[in-house]
């Protein structure tokens, strides 16, 4: 009887643990959560970010190793223009950001400095949710290149 509790004790302990266990791992696998595969979607598919954030190589292919790392525009203004940026930050992580702040950026084109970027950035004006996901999906990447055989 007194064994027969013990083994009862032990298993409760074992299943407890390993639903704790499986909990962790969803939490921590950010890649698995909507709100981050809804903005690798805005990022890559709608907005197109990487044409400008991420090098381009000698034949204007984007270098998918490098996606979002930052990079020289490759094209400029025709007419020039008294405000131009011609890089494009590494945004990948988005290191330097507050969330609440880089939310605020994606819906109004306002940065935390309270001025926008300088063209070509576009201002965009997402909705929270969009701005959310896409901060949620930039912030989940580390900022440093990935290694050539990870690429894409
Ligand atoms: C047409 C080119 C272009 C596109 C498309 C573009 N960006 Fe930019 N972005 C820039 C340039 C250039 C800057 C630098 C502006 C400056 O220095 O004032 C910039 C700046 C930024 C910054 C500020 C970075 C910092 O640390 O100051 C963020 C964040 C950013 N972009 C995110 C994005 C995201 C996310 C997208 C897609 C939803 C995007 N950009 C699309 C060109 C672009």
């Amino acid at each position: 009887m007194k064994l027969g509790a013990r083994a009862l004790g032990l298993a409760l302990l074992l299943i407890f643990t390993l639903c704790n266990i499986s909990v962790s791992q969803a939490q921590s696998s950010a890649t698995g959560s909507p709100a981050v595969a809804r903005g690798k979607y805005l990022v890559e598919q709608v907005a197109q970010c990487g044409d400008c954030h991420t090098p381009h190589n000698d034949k204007g292919e984007p270098i998918n190793s490098q996606s979002l790392r930052g990079a020289s525009l490759i094209f400029k203004p025709i007419a020039p223009m008294p405000v131009w940026a011609d890089k494009a930050p590494n945004i990948a992580g988005l290191r330097g950001w507050e969330e609440a702040d880089a939310i605020k950026f994606f819906m109004t084109g306002i940065a935390y400095n309270d001025l926008p970027a300088r063209p070509p950035m576009p201002q965009y004006r997402l909705s929270k949710e969009d701005a959310t996901a896409v901060v949620a999906y930039l912030k989940s990447l580390s900022p440093a290149a990935k290694s050539a055989g990870e690429g894409k």
